[in-house]
């Protein structure tokens, strides 16, 4: 039936419906059901709404490695776009909130020490809360420093941030020391009524009140802006000397390139060339020498990079420290081995050693948490924590840190009580 206009047709239609006797209404229901049934069709047959992030190798590069020395570069890196950069866990999409009033808080006002202590207590805090759906207090100077290097993307989170500190003034908080002790008591579910207004002093460097939400720490701890930055240029040189190929951002620019970008750049060079190993080194020296008592050994590290230049196709190392001068001058004279420019802050270093796949670590919560955040295998230096610092290995070490030096020099117990950590 062609119709000249609309309206004419809608005549025709319903000078067809008159004939037949079909109402209108019986029609427009017929209509709708049809309607929805090619919808319901046309969904399941059609509408992928999470397409596989199948490898679109768009580009004209062809399989001839020509005969000179230098490598050409495929034109582009679209393969490498069309993966989720900005991981964001399923909790993410949150429902409505129906929760009743928070039946505890947690609280963090102190803290002391440097970044990777901070860490720890925002980690230990946000795993308690979450653990037993307490509201969460964290004074706002150590959200501000952990945010010059972190996102912290509480929001994102189920966790309810209290922002008043007047809540600080109600009776009935308990505050409690922790260096690395995991006490029982906060695991318990539910919480037991003398701790539902807690207060967390110290360290509480222990992965045991975290590890259940390990996915959302390291949402958490996604690498802002500021600390990708200052690492374009450092990838741009590993680049260079590694496969002398130059930098390609694909769709970014260096001031939203995320993190993950990066890493991939230096974990999956473009084929034909020959992905390398890339393995962090963070050597603490700094105050450790004379507050600890505790250096690491060149023989150590030697051991643990061999370690891993067995284990893995060639490898490269990345070396961040508080005594560049030292790495320089007793591990730079290999080829496979890089160490982050002095410029760096220890934001940036950080950052740079999560790019990395495995790690080698010295001693000290940055190393630990360097270790985390780039994922994969880690060794770790047996000379740490120290006897005094009363911290049970296995409430410090995640299962997966492995001790490969095989000399130990440990002459006491460890023990659980609490005592000064770094
Ligand atoms: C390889 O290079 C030659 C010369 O540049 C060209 O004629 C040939 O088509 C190339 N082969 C492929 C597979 O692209
Ligand atoms: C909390 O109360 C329980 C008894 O219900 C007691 O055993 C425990 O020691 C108390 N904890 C603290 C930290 O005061
Ligand atoms: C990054 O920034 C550039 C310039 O501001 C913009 O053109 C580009 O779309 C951005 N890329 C992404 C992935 O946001
Ligand atoms: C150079 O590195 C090797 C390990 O690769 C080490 O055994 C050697 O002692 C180093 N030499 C110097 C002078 O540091
Ligand atoms: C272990 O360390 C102590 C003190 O730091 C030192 O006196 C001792 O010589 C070391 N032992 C070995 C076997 O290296
Ligand atoms: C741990 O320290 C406490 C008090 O300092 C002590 O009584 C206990 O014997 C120590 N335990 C071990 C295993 O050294
Ligand atoms: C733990 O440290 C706190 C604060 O420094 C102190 O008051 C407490 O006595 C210490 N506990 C033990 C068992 O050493």
């Amino acid at each position: 039936m062609k119709c000249p206009s609309l309206s004419q047709c809608n005549i025709d239609i319903r000078r067809y419906l008159q004939q037949s006797r079909i109402t209108v209404t019986k029609f427009i229901a017929i209509f709708f059901c049809i309607l929805t049934a090619l919808f319901i069709v046309y969904y399941f047959l059609f509408d992928q709404t999470d397409p596989q992030s199948t490898v679109v190798y768009i580009n004209n590069y062809n399989n001839n490695i020509s005969s000179s020395s230098q490598l050409t570069l495929p034109p582009d890196y679209s393969f490498l776009n069309n993966i989720k950069d900005k991981f964001k866990p399923d909790y993410v999409i949150r429902t409505s909130d129906k929760s009743q009033k928070p039946t505890c808080i947690i609280i963090i006002r102190t803290a002391d020490g440097a970044i990777g202590n901070r860490m720890f207590l925002f980690a230990s805090a946000y795993g308690l809360a979450r653990l037993h759906q307490c509201d969460l207090y964290i004074a706002p100077w150590i959200l501000t420093d952990l945010r010059s290097v972190f996102t912290i993307n509480l929001q994102d989170t189920p966790i309810h941030l209290i922002t008043k500190d007047s809540i600080l003034k109600q009776p009935g908080l308990y505050g409690r020391y922790s260096s690395c002790t995991l006490f029982d008591d906060l695991l318990k579910v539910p919480l037991k009524s003398n701790l539902t207004f807690y207060e967390m002093i110290g360290f509480y460097q222990a992965f045991g009140y975290f590890i259940k939400y390990k996915d959302e720490i390291t949402y958490l701890f996604q690498f802002n802006q500021g600390s990708i930055i200052n690492n374009v240029p450092l990838v741009e040189q590993l680049l260079k000397a590694v496969w002398n190929i130059p930098l390609n951002l694909g769709i970014y620019t260096k001031d939203n390139v995320t993190h993950k970008y990066l890493k991939l750049l230096l974990t999956q060079p473009p084929s034909p060339l020959i992905p390398v190993t890339w393995i962090a080194i963070h050597i603490r020296r700094g105050d450790f020498l004379t507050f600890f008592k505790i250096d690491t050994s060149v023989e150590y590290l030697n051991y643990a990079m061999n370690y891993y230049r067995r284990k893995y196709i060639n490898c490269r190392f990345l070396i961040a420290s508080d005594d560049k001068d030292y790495a320089q001058k007793n591990l730079a004279n290999n080829s496979d081995i890089f160490i982050t420019p002095k410029s760096f802050f220890s934001g940036d270093d950080l950052a740079a050693l999560a790019l990395c796949e495995h790690t080698i670590v010295t001693a000290g919560s940055y190393g630990w948490w360097a270790a985390w955040l780039a994922g994969g295998n880690v060794l770790h230096d047996l000379t740490y924590p120290v006897p005094s610092q009363n911290c049970i290995r296995e409430h410090y070490f995640p299962p997966w840190f492995v001790f490969p030096h095989n000399k130990p020099n440990i002459t006491q117990k460890f023990n659980s009580s609490n005592s000064s950590q770094s």
